[in-house]
């Protein structure tokens, strides 16, 4: 899952999956495509809305995506149009830049639409943030089951 800070998005969408998937063989983690927040929890909002539905963020601390994650990961899901661009540029081949997708693919195939970046609003985009990756990540399970 990867956002640009690793604070707000991307945070959410790994605690989400994660709560989704305890029945699977999965193993998810989140990155930021800046660095600005490396070694941060996640933004006290982000740590808020998940705790509304009982999932909790605080063991997380935000990380800069770097290029190894192409070989320790099958998906990269990007959380808006940039951090796809971004990603892109960071791949080498097709075999990785086939990893990367859009995460809001998952619900409307090739829409290309972005997961909007809650953090210079207030907690009602963090609701609506929520909502959005609790349907993608229902689907991502959905996939693998
Ligand atoms: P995120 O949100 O990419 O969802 O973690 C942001 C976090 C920090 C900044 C921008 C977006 N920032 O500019 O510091």
């Amino acid at each position: 899952m990867v956002c640009l800070g690793n604070i707000c998005r991307s945070p959410l969408a790994e605690g989400i999956l994660k709560n989704k998937s305890t029945h699977l063989d999965i193993y998810v983690d989140s990155a930021g495509t800046a660095g600005y927040h490396i070694g941060n929890k996640p933004d006290a909002r982000a740590i808020e809305i998940a705790q509304k539905y009982n999932i909790d963020l605080n063991n997380q601390r935000a990380r800069q995506f770097s290029r190894k994650d192409f070989d320790e990961f099958d998906i990269i899901y990007a959380m808006d149009k940039n951090n796809y661009a971004n990603l892109i540029s960071l791949a080498d081949n097709n075999e990785e830049r086939n990893k990367i997708k859009m995460i809001l693919n998952e619900l409307n195939h090739d829409s290309f639409q972005s997961v909007p970046d809650p953090y210079y609003g207030g907690q009602e985009g963090f609701e609506k943030v929520y909502k959005l990756l609790d349907k993608a990540c229902e689907k991502i399970v959905s996939k693998i089951e």
